[in-house]
């Protein structure tokens, strides 16, 4: 093989690695294709009588008391999914919130390690006069990185 042909075959032979290379790592950082509609505003079950799976994964379940006092603590439980939604390094919840009423309560950040599930725990009191008609609603949010936002609400009583 004379020079010019070496370095021909050798140019073309790394241009060659080098896209596919590239078409490699596109497929490693962005392995899913995801649905952008998801990101345009606040997810929500449409029909809780007949769930889509991408619902069912991603809905904040709460879990709370149907009734409590004023100024008694209780606890609140928000899972992500009625399956807990996977904790990986390409797919995870970003968050759990929950607010109280329009309140915003507090939020658990998590990261994608695969340490902690989807499931966050509040101790919640509700002053006096939080509830003067008797119910107050609890909203749940959780951010997947691939799904969006999604949000879930729990009425309760509050005597
Ligand atoms: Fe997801």
């Amino acid at each position: 093989m004379d020079r010019r042909t070496f370095l021909r075959t050798t140019l073309v032979g790394a241009m060659a690695a080098g896209v596919t290379g590239n078409a490699v790592a596109a497929e490693i950082y962005f392995p899913t294709k995801v649905d952008k509609s998801l990101f345009e505003g606040i997810n929500r079950v449409k029909d809780p009588t007949s769930k889509t799976p991408l619902e069912k994964g991603h809905a904040p379940v709460i879990t709370a008391p149907a009734s409590v006092k004023a100024g008694e603590p209780f606890t609140v439980e928000v899972s992500v999914g009625e399956t807990l939604h996977p904790m990986g390094p390409s797919h995870w919840i970003e968050f759990i919130e929950l607010s109280i009423g329009n309140e915003p309560a507090g939020r658990v950040d998590f990261q994608p390690r695969g340490f902690l599930k989807p499931r966050a725990i509040f101790t919640v009191v509700i002053p006096k006069d939080t509830a003067p008609e008797g119910k107050l609603t609890l909203l749940a949010r959780q951010h997947c990185n691939l799904h969006g936002m999604w949000e879930g609400s729990f009425t309760i009583t509050v005597t």
